[in-house]
């Protein structure tokens, strides 16, 4: 394992990641990428450590692959999920945590469907003063860290497996597309992709990506929007109503799921209509550099966002090693918060 400064307690938020911390999540996760080829796939690290898996909102993926990741380092894990919890009794999410804690719990790794929980949980720790890392898994509209993680992963990994880093992505193209407005993935996408150097282009129709939305990320990212068309175009980072301009000579195309769950109104006409102005084919990305690939963080709405073909074409799709490096890179984020309690 590369030895590393690791200052961050908690894992909330990629906003104010710097360089050294993406690329030592990177080298970290490439180290314990080649631990899971070996034949014995387990190491010692986190032996007697507790993660606590507190997803009080379903997954599929990222609830396995964080325990598999914690079973890989060989902490002990516990898995809550909300509907067979004493939260149906009336139980807070505080109270739920702190059962948690009493339990010896170092690491809680927690999705909610509404934002700033995993914020909340991490401040209820601080505040009692106990040395519990937080690790955000999904909250709400807000962020998702480790998917964007291993999305730069995956990426990086590809054009250089040996020494996967961040300032490989300088200068790429890059284009999400989908339902922006209600993605956690998008968001922590963005400050990763705007860190390391990459054009980032955002498409969609403009009820998944609002002006007020634009207006937020410029001023997170501290440039300035622009009145004119397309409605706001300042480099790194370019938003589209249309697909076709993200699309042009794009080296990576990630593709986002139709998160209607989380719509409050009916902001399309119709799945068809979305799926023949947005939906990713394999005709579309002739628009994109030669060997474009797509990434999608899934769950996939096959025939929305991406149509079923492409989803399983292994020359363009990255879904599956997307979900493979999922667990290298949790474990590097399990060791990197875990590593400073022993
Ligand atoms: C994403 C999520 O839950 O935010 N999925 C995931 O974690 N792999 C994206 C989604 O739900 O569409």
């Amino acid at each position: 394992m590369p030895t590393t400064t690791w200052n961050r307690h908690h894992i909330l938020s990629l906003a104010d990641f710097t360089t050294t911390e993406y690329d030592t999540v990177l080298q970290t996760a490439a180290s314990f990428q080649e631990v899971l080829s070996r034949r014995t796939k387990k190491v010692p690290t986190l032996q007697g450590q507790v993660v606590a898996n507190l997803f009080f909102e379903s997954s599929t993926r990222t609830r396995s692959s964080f325990e598999l990741a914690a079973k890989r380092l060989s902490a002990d894990t516990l898995n809550f999920a909300a509907a067979t919890s004493s939260m149906t009794k009336g139980e807070t999410i505080l109270d739920t945590a702190k059962t948690y804690l009493a339990m010896g719990t170092d690491i809680m790794v927690v999705r909610h469907r509404e934002a700033g929980v995993p914020n909340a949980i991490a401040a209820e720790m601080d505040r009692l003063g106990v040395r519990v890392s937080v690790l955000n898994a999904g909250d709400g509209q807000h962020e998702h860290p480790s998917q964007a993680l291993l999305d730069l992963f995956t990426i990086c990994t590809l054009i250089d497996p040996a020494s996967p880093r961040l300032e490989l992505l300088k200068g790429k193209k890059i284009a999400i597309v989908g339902d922006i407005l209600h993605s956690r993935v998008a968001r922590s996408n963005i400050w990763s992709l705007i860190a390391s150097g990459a054009e980032v282009h955002l498409a969609a129709p403009p009820t998944l990506l609002p002006k007020l939305f634009a207006e937020y990320i410029s001023e997170e990212l501290g440039v300035k929007s622009q009145e004119s068309s397309p409605h706001f175009s300042t480099p790194p980072l370019f938003l589209h109503w249309q697909l076709e301009p993200a699309l042009q000579d794009a080296d990576f195309v990630m593709t986002l799921r139709l998160q209607k769950e989380r719509m409050t109104a009916h902001l399309l006409p119709s799945l068809r209509e979305y799926h023949q102005l947005f939906g990713i084919t394999r005709t579309k990305l002739q628009l994109c550099k030669p060997n474009v690939k797509v990434l999608h963080p899934g769950p996939v709405n096959r025939g929305v966002e991406i149509s079923s073909e492409l989803m399983d074409d292994p020359e363009f799709s990255l879904i599956q090693s997307q979900v493979t490096s999922g667990i290298a890179v949790r474990m590097a984020l399990l060791y990197l918060l875990g590593s400073g309690k022993a």
